[in-house]
């Protein structure tokens, strides 16, 4: 097998993993419930439901995150950049993370000095959302998360940086959390589900936006940073030309 197979033959066999692992599931609760239906009291039903709503949750998550990765690999995923007003999509995105994290804070901070961004504003929410949404799901409710923008030291650039008090990252893992289907092991990540895909596909926007990202923890403290152009006029006529 040469390494092109290899890789499809790896990446078929994690999916299915990871398709089944919730399939599994949610056929067992549904069966035991047909089977038992009179044997089973009310609030042990609705246990029941809640899982498999849940695994439904993750499985649609998964696919979601693999039809980005598809689509990212090919050509014909065109980023379409307009001048865009950060602060507004920021607090957007923030409330579609809130409606999910309730008991979180979030705290937005744009520096006065930033100036319209050239950016594709669905593939930038989709960036945020993933870091955001990741603050959230790595740390303890009622904490805070800090999002906040300020002018880059590298010139014409953006900084964003996303930081949550949770459960930290180990130096070691700062690489590996950026490639496909990693998940940290610990009994921490454990306790909430994702697929792997938020981080690769995030950092794989941001490089094709021109951006890096980078992640720093230390005593529990993640901070993770994207460096964006701002761009110009010219940039966005280059992008639209070669559409
Ligand atoms: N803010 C954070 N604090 C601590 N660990 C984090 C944080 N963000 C990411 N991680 C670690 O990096 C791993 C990869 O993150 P990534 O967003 O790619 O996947 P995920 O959150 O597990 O799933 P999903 O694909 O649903 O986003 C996580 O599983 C977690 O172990
Ligand atoms: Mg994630």
């Amino acid at each position: 097998m040469d390494t092109r197979e290899q890789n499809y033959a790896d990446f078929i066999s994690t999916v299915s993993h990871e398709l089944r692992t919730p399939l599994t599931s949610i056929r067992g609760f549904s069966q035991t419930m047909l089977q038992s239906w009179d044997k089973i009291d009310d609030e042990s039903k609705k246990k029941f439901l809640k899982i498999i709503e849940e695994q439904s949750n993750r499985l649609i998550n998964l696919v979601e995150n693999m039809l980005s990765v598809t689509k990212l690999q090919s050509s014909k995923d065109n980023f379409v950049y307009k001048e865009t007003n950060i602060k507004p999509l920021l607090e957007q995105t923030i409330s579609i993370v809130k409606n999910q994290y309730k008991t979180h804070n979030f705290d937005l901070d744009v520096h006065k000095n930033i100036p319209p961004v050239f950016t594709d504003r669905d593939k930038f929410q989709q960036v945020m959302t993933n870091l955001i949404e990741n603050a959230a799901k790595y740390s303890d409710e009622n904490s805070t998360v800090y999002i906040t923008v300020t002018p880059s030291d590298n010139p014409h650039h953006i900084s964003i940086k996303v930081t949550d008090t949770g459960i930290g990252i180990d130096e070691k893992d700062y690489e590996k959390i950026f490639t496909k289907f990693s998940r940290i092991d610990n009994p921490l990540t454990r306790k909430v589900q994702g697929s792997g895909l938020g981080l690769y596909i995030t950092k794989n926007i941001v490089e094709k936006m021109d951006g890096t990202i980078s992640v720093c923890s230390k005593d529990n403290k993640t901070t993770f940073e994207v460096v964006l152009p701002v761009g110009n006029m010219e940039d966005y006529a280059r992008a639209k030309c070669s559409q």
